[in-house]
């Protein structure tokens, strides 16, 4: 497969300056599809998707001025995100962002207090343990869309949210929300994001704008939202950590057997752990359910055999189907393809790294751009077309590692990839099998995408419930 260059032409030595000399690395240039540096903060503030489509047009690997983070390094090849994710996964380091929205949580911490953490937390991500919340997940997309009337108009990125939220607290944290209620953590919820809003993003963090003052109550709320759940699961921990069978029991747990005093778990850890869940585990997963039935909505052809994979099923979709259910499984996986939830894993040189004869600076922002990998025609034919079938033909064998990313890569793989793919297939089917969801009026237009730390859907976008 022939590469684009990366920032300046290619096949440069590493350490080889621009003019040949020996001496320190050239950056790499400003894209020059973009005009003057000075203007890259507007254009991103203004339309992030069209300004990185044109930003990455010729070049896998450019820097981009932001007035914010400064100079930002975009990566968009597989053999980047290798480098970054897996081998030389040492050169770099998560960026304050992370820290800033979730504190010492898992998807934020480094080195010894991560591992830490992730190995007390994997169990409870254990396949066999998910597919245990099978019946529990049906139940709650059942809950939610027995309220949809036919005929009427959903706000189906609210809908969605709602519903994988309802999905992780009757799961992961063994406690029902009332479908009505808990508007606290609901709203909550949603407000983290606001950190990532692209009309802020590029600003110095300083900057008050309203959606970062949206991101501070947001966070607060759930903070004290995560205390109370954790002091609730309190009046009744497993004696042993290893027999709790949910997120808040786990850590209560901890806690209560002393554990919890290691540094990697202290109490504001285990804090900080139930605000990323609630996080990392809800809006990803409902942008993710969301597009596919945009996609299902827009694609009669796919819906048709999709509608008749899951009208075949007895029942309500069980975990016991899901090795079967072929056309559900293609459409999440090309519905992750097309619209990645998180669309940049964002990382921060941890010390001058040199890539392709180019050097990024240490504590310079470097972005991995899932959403340009995923649409290189390199590595997918017709590759803006929503083709569940060309997943049929062994392409995932075929394509070069880390060409799909959808859920990151190397040891921070998405610890919730299971638990989102089951969650996703069961509610397409579950969801499928009674209605249609129907896109009215502007069937061919763009997909209405609002890109924060994940490319969600525009709240406000409609669908009309069809029954079936
Ligand atoms: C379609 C749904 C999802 C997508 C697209 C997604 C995507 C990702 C990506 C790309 C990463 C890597 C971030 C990085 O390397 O900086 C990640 C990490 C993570 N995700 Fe997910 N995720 C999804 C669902 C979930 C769910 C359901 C949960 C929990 C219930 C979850 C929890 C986490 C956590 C805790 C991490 C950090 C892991 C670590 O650093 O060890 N995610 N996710």
């Amino acid at each position: 497969m022939a590469r684009k260059p990366s920032a300046g032409g290619g096949g440069r030595e590493s350490g080889a300056g621009a003019d040949g000399s020996t001496g320190d690395p050239p950056l790499p240039p400003y894209p020059s599809t973009l005009g003057h540096p000075l203007t890259h903060t507007v254009g991103a503030m203004r339309d992030v998707f069209g300004f990185r489509n044109r930003a990455m047009a010729e070049r896998d690997f450019v820097r981009i001025k932001l007035l914010g983070p400064g100079d930002v390094y975009h990566l968009g090849h597989p053999d980047y995100f290798e480098r970054v994710l897996l081998s030389g996964r040492d050169e770099f380091r998560k960026s304050d962002d992370f820290r800033i929205a979730f504190d010492g949580g898992l998807v934020a911490v480094e080195g010894d207090a991560w591992r830490r953490q992730r190995e007390t937390l994997q169990p409870l991500f254990a396949r066999d343990r998910l597919l245990g919340h099978g019946d529990e997940m049906v139940a709650q997309v059942r809950r939610r869309c027995r309220r949809w009337e036919p005929g009427t108009r959903i706000d189906l990125a609210a809908e969605t949210s709602q519903l994988s939220l309802d999905v992780l607290f009757a799961t992961l944290f063994g406690r029902e929300l009332a479908i009505d209620g808990d508007a606290e953590i609901r709203t909550a919820a949603d407000r983290l994001q606001h950190w990532f809003a692209p009309t802020s993003y590029p600003l110095p963090h300083w900057v008050p704008t309203p959606a970062r003052r949206r991101f501070q109550r947001g966070k607060e709320r759930l903070r004290n939202v995560a205390d109370r759940l954790l002091d609730a699961a309190a009046t009744d921990p497993p004696a042993d950590p290893s027999a709790a069978d949910d997120l808040l029991s786990l850590l209560v747990a901890l806690r209560e057997s002393g554990v919890a005093a290691d540094g990697a778990l202290s109490d504001d850890r285990l804090r900080d752990q139930v605000v990323t869940m609630i996080f990392a585990g809800h809006d990803t997963t409902s942008t993710a359910i969301a597009f596919a039935f945009y996609a299902l909505a827009t694609h009669p052809d796919v819906r048709e055999r999709f509608h008749a994979e899951v009208d075949a099923l007895d029942g309500p979709p069980t975990v016991e189907d899901l090795d079967d259910l072929n056309v559900t499984r293609r459409v999440v996986t090309e519905t992750l393809r097309l619209y990645p939830p998180v669309y940049t894993i964002p990382r921060e040189a941890a010390t001058d790294v040199i890539l392709d004869g180019y050097r990024i600076p240490e504590g310079a922002a470097t972005w991995l751009t899932v959403d340009q990998v995923h649409r290189d025609p390199r590595f997918y034919d017709d590759p803006a077309a929503f083709r569940p079938g060309r997943w049929d033909t062994g392409l995932r064998e075929r394509l070069p590692d880390f060409a799909y990313a959808p859920f990151g890569g190397g040891p921070r793989r998405c610890i919730g990839r299971q638990f989102a793919l089951i969650e996703a297939k069961l509610a397409l089917a579950t969801v499928g099998r009674e209605y249609h969801l129907a896109r009215p009026g502007d069937a061919g237009s763009d997909p209405p995408l609002l890109g924060e730390m994940t490319a969600r859907m525009e709240p406000g976008t409609e669908f009309v419930v069809e029954a079936r």
